[in-house]
């Protein structure tokens, strides 16, 4: 479906042309002082240079054409030669029938259907998810769902940290508590145990008590690199504990991730590249993209107009050992082949943001991928506590995000006002609340900036917040259940009337944005432009409803109208909030 501004485009093009001048003129915008006009054309001044006469006296030509039309309720040309315009009321009701009939509300297909593989989340085995593990997992489920809803092809791969140091902690820490266990007897040769040797809460113990360890013990983290480099060759008893904490930790991250309601398509790992990288390897050196530099094998990744030396992409490491960049070079050769992406978007702190480039330019110029294959890495920023230093517990240590949810959903719980469900309806609903104060709290803010947690702010229920957001919907949920209590029905098929007022004109105005929102948020990458669409949206809602008896309307046909609007406004936002990976609780 045409958005109302290229509607408006093409009428003001057509005029443009008419009057005898370059219709590239003729661009429409949304007008920022709505006081004034909703739309506006500035295109008479740069006209009237090419055309050696007055912008006025354009604007003025332009105005008397576009005065026929009855789409406009109001044309005016205003010194020194803007071209504003207002809508007909009944072109904004018919429009947003249109978009209510519509699928996805008049949102365009694609030109061309990408296959996008989204990588995100960033947990690694046998680590409990911390706070810091929050943001990747939240802004990449947002972005999946709508490059999803834009019609791409879109599949999200959580790609768990699995082959590094931390295995080799663990093994060799439970080497030092457990000798006798058949991992660790010399010449082993029977069936290893199918139970894990351990459960999760013995992992969380384990790899930080071993961490700190091998920080201020040099012997100790010899063992866990000799035994992570032992692993990656191929023990098959260190394999073995590897499966076990695999199994043990996909289990606790899938229901972590469930919480969060963040949903992976691929539960990959860094592991699972390590059968291309012998063949990798050897096709970066043979075509010589790769170098042997002071034992080590690189790759050069440096450009002209480089602004600063960029260290090179090492491959291989003089003792032989892969390192992060080769798995990731590697799964990018498994992604090809399996699922062959026209893009791939990588999800993480932005402290990660040299490593991608490296990886991202050793893959252009090594052609592992094609030309046409684009990658994206979004750095994120830290989410602080309110001292403006990264989230910490009250003893300064990781906090859990399980700890994290608690204390939000206690902290809505508390705030509900409604008490008329049982205790457990209470604690669902505070969860719904309280994943949306989390998340609403994140996404509202650009994915590469800092932001501040704070814990009463995101939990309010007024303001621009996630809860907020809830309660309107749920606010026009009971509205549309009270209609249906007293007999009505509420459907699609609610004829709007042309909007009255100013409250009421805002709100189509504001829904014929829809398209425009949801394409440039998946252009930006940026789920941030959805929350303020949404909150001025919800906004728009709540002064219609205060000036408006929406039940009480003796005009039938105006109150058929106006709960077809509101209908369309709730799903619009829920759309929306499904964006973000919200749902909406059935009261609060
Ligand atoms: N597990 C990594 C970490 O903890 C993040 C993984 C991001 N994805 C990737 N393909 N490198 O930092």
């Amino acid at each position: 479906m045409k958005t109302i501004l290229e509607i408006l485009n093409d009428k003001m093009e057509a005029a443009f042309t008419e009057a005898g001048y370059d219709k590239k003129y003729g661009l429409v915008r949304i007008s920022n002082r709505q006081d004034l006009c909703e739309f506006q054309c500035s295109g008479a001044m740069p006209a009237a240079k090419e055309y050696k006469t007055a912008p006025i006296k354009i604007a003025g030509k332009i105005v008397e054409i576009l005065s026929e039309d009855k789409d406009f309720s109001e044309v005016s040309a205003v010194m020194p030669g803007f071209i504003n315009l207002r809508v007909d009321s009944g072109m904004l009701a018919g429009l947003v029938c249109q978009m209510r009939r519509e699928d996805k509300f008049g949102l365009n297909s694609p030109d061309r259907v990408m296959t996008i593989i989204v990588d995100y989340g960033g947990a690694n085995v046998a680590k409990a998810l911390h706070v810091g593990h929050l943001r990747p997992a939240i802004i990449g489920e947002s972005i999946k769902r709508i490059s999803r809803f834009m019609g791409h092809k879109v599949i999200g791969d959580v790609h768990l940290g699995d082959w590094g140091l931390q295995i080799g902690l663990i093994i060799t820490e439970l080497r030092r508590r457990q000798p006798e266990l058949p991992y660790f007897i010399e010449g082993y040769s029977g069936e290893f145990p199918a139970e894990p040797p351990f459960t999760i809460s013995d992992l969380e113990e384990l790899y930080p008590f071993a961490s700190a360890r091998s920080k201020e013990d040099e012997d100790y983290k010899k063992e866990a690199q000799e035994a992570t480099a032992e692993l990656q060759s191929g023990n098959p008893a260190y394999k073995a504990i590897w499966q076990h904490i695999v199994n043990v930790s996909v289990a606790d991250l899938k229901s972590n991730y469930n919480k969060l309601n963040v949903e992976f398509d691929l539960w990959k790992k860094e592991s699972d590249a390590e059968p291309y990288i012998p063949d990798m390897v050897k096709y970066l050196k043979e075509n010589g993209y790769a170098v042997v530099s002071d034992g080590a094998l690189v790759v050069d990744i440096s450009e002209d107009g480089d602004k600063k030396e960029l260290p090179p992409c090492l491959i291989v490491k003089s003792n032989g050992a892969t390192l992060y960049a080769t798995t990731d070079l590697a799964t990018i050769v498994e992604r090809m082949k399996l699922f062959h992406p026209d893009l791939m978007i990588y999800i993480t702190d932005k402290r990660q943001e040299l490593h991608f480039t490296q990886v991202f330019r050793t893959a252009r110029k090594s052609k592992l991928i094609h030309e046409d294959t684009e990658c994206l890495f979004i750095g994120h920023g830290t989410m602080n506590g309110k001292d403006g230093k990264p989230f910490k517990t009250r003893d300064g240590g990781l906090l859990r995000l399980e700890t994290l949810i608690e204390q939000i959903n206690g902290e809505v719980y508390r705030k509900m006002k409604i008490r008329d469900f049982t205790e457990e309806e209470g604690k669902r609903i505070a969860e719904q609340v309280g994943l949306a104060a989390i998340k609403y709290g994140d996404l509202s803010n650009q994915p590469a900036k800092d932001y501040v947690f704070d814990l009463e702010r995101f939990a309010s229920f007024e303001g621009n917040t996630g809860p907020y957001l809830l309660y309107t919907v749920v606010r026009i949920k009971s509205l549309l259940n009270k209609y249906r209590a007293s007999g009505g029905v509420p459907d699609g098929e609610m004829a709007l009337q042309p909007p009255q007022d100013k409250s009421e004109r805002e709100i189509y105005l504001m829904l014929l944005r829809f398209t425009e929102v949801i394409e440039t948020a998946f252009t930006e990458k940026a789920p941030n432009r959805i929350c303020v669409f949404m909150y001025e949206l919800a906004d728009a809602f709540n002064r219609f409803y205060h000036d408006h008896s929406i039940l009480g309307e003796r005009d039938e046909k105006k109150k058929i109208s106006y709960l077809g609007l509101i209908q369309i406004i709730k799903d619009v936002l829920e759309t929306c909030l499904d964006l973000l990976g919200l749902e909406v609780p059935g009261k609060m």
